[in-house]
């Protein structure tokens, strides 16, 4: 059954998913917390995606930064000049409308407006006779805001300083003493999970657009002249990607490609070689249905400011259609050239093999984790009108827990000890819990809205044959499993 934004809303706060921060005091726009549920689930994606993408190379490493940043980092990553969004506002004294200009637009008339300036927006407004909708005046020219969060540190605040807009910047600043410490080893990869804060002018809990969301970005420095080549490309040259370009718009369909005929169109190896490493991803340790996946190429008024190439990765969702959930960025040596400048700390490096100097380029595999785990629920939710409970189809290697173990009845001493020791021997499989409240049924509704995949009853015969029944909740068959082989058996599930 179809459902809404809002359904996955209500069915998230309910159980304790996502909802808002704060909101014994009203809440805070833009603001969301993560209870258990949620929290256990985005930590398992963090998990898999470390896993995947340190395991990419044995020079990729994980680094833990602050959150707050100089502000003369800003001013040599351009964000200061540039990390704007365009505001239209209400020009009515009294009237408070204001919105992201170019959605406004967007909502208005269907154009797509990823990267117009806020003259082409003014443009558009007075073509399309738009007014404020609140109060139906004129609306007043549309502005550049900065998105940043500044913050006036220590006493007196005199030192100006920002609460970071991309992980990404904390890498660049590392750069230097990671690559010494690491022995000067390219290509080189630092990692980083971890928080970003951005004065979004219209934050939504859905698709998430808050104004503090986690990052999981990998910076991949190497040397520019290695570009077109990658050692391992001959692997991927005959993998489909799908992808749509900015030549194959018109028909806003996606076109698969092969890594090798991206080549051919221009692209990088090294670049292409990442695409492929990325919809792996998407594909195979996440499982995403192909057909709601695709590499979205920019073109350049849409490209980040800091960017040679620029696709976003898609995920297409229930109710808003295709979402931007990360990004492959082509950086170039747009930040370690801004860095030495600014902090007159050379960012060169010197390759002994091929004798070379040179300021590394940035490969950036950049992704959102709010909105990675808000596109696997929003994929997941099923209300099964049949059973009368959500389903919640997370995978095993995701999914809050990986099963549930009931005992039959609560009042049957022997029931409840073999359930236990049952739970104690599959800890060792992933998250699990003990559930003895309410009928069996209930417990498995709880279950499916959990999205537990595996539900172990111990029953009667259970005492008598060391046999627990095991639940798969997607299909809701049920196999006899001997408890000495559960722990294998969930193990075998589970990837
Ligand atoms: N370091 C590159 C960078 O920050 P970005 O496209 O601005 O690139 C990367 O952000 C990802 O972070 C996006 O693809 C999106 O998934 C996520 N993201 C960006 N702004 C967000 C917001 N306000 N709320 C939640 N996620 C956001």
């Amino acid at each position: 059954m179809v459902h809404t934004a809002k359904d996955l809303a209500v069915f998230l706060k309910k159980k304790g998913f996502i909802y808002p921060s704060c909101e014994i005091y009203g809440g805070v726009a833009g603001l969301y917390d993560y209870g258990h549920l949620g929290t256990l689930l985005k930590k398992n994606w963090e998990n898999v995606w470390r896993e995947y993408f340190l395991g990419l190379n044995d020079n990729f490493f994980e680094i833990e930064t602050a959150n707050i940043a100089h502000e003369n980092v800003f001013r040599a990553s351009g964000h200061l000049e540039n990390f704007s969004d365009p505001i239209v506002k209400c020009s009515k004294v009294g009237c408070d409308f204001s919105e992201r200009a170019d959605h406004f637009v967007t909502k208005a008339t269907g154009k797509r407006t990823e990267g117009w300036s806020p003259e082409d927006l003014n443009l558009a407004i007075k073509a399309d006779g738009l007014i404020c909708p609140t109060c139906k005046s004129v609306l007043a020219p549309c502005e550049a805001m900065n998105m940043m969060f500044p913050l006036n540190m220590g006493v007196g605040g005199r030192n100006r300083a920002y609460l970071r807009p991309e992980t990404a910047q904390s890498p660049y600043v590392n750069f230097k003493i990671q690559h010494e410490i690491l022995r000067k080893k390219m290509p080189m990869g630092l990692a980083l999970i971890g928080r970003a804060y951005r004065n979004e002018i219209s934050p939504k809990s859905s698709p998430p657009r808050y104004r503090e969301f986690t990052q999981a970005e990998l910076q991949i420095f190497f040397n520019p002249s290695t570009v077109n080549v990658h050692p391992d490309f001959a692997l991927v040259a005959d993998y489909q990607l799908n992808v749509l370009l900015e030549a194959d718009r018109a028909g806003e369909t996606v076109v698969v490609r092969t890594a090798a005929a991206l080549v051919a169109l221009g692209l990088p190896q090294f670049y292409v070689y990442h695409l492929c490493k990325i919809q792996q991803f998407y594909f195979d340790v996440l499982r995403i249905n192909p057909i709601k996946f695709r590499l979205y190429q920019l073109d350049d008024s849409e490209k980040a400011f800091y960017n040679k190439y620029h696709f976003d990765l898609e995920i297409e969702m229930e109710e808003h259609g295709w979402v931007e959930v990360g990004g492959l960025h082509y950086r170039t040596d747009h930040d370690l050239g801004g860095h030495e400048r600014v902090s007159k700390v050379s960012m060169d490096v010197f390759d002994e093999v091929s004798q070379e100097k040179y300021i590394p380029h940035i490969l950036e595999c950049s992704f959102g984790v709010d909105r990675n785990v808000y596109a696997l629920l929003d994929s997941g939710y099923v209300d099964d009108t049949t059973r009368g409970n959500v389903v919640l189809g997370l995978r095993p290697l995701i999914a809050p827990f990986v099963c549930a173990v009931l005992p039959l009845v609560k009042n049957k001493e022997e029931i409840t000890t073999l359930a236990r020791s049952v739970l104690g021997a599959v800890k060792s499989v992933g998250k699990v819990y003990y559930d003895e409240t309410g009928t069996v049924g209930k417990r498995y509704a709880r279950a499916d809205e959990q999205g537990v995949p595996y539900c172990v009853t111990v029953d009667f015969e259970s005492l008598v044959d060391g046999c627990v029944t095991v639940r798969n909740r997607d299909t809701t068959v049920q196999d006899r499993v001997k408890i000495a082989e559960l722990g294998s058996y969930l193990n075998a599930k589970k990837n």
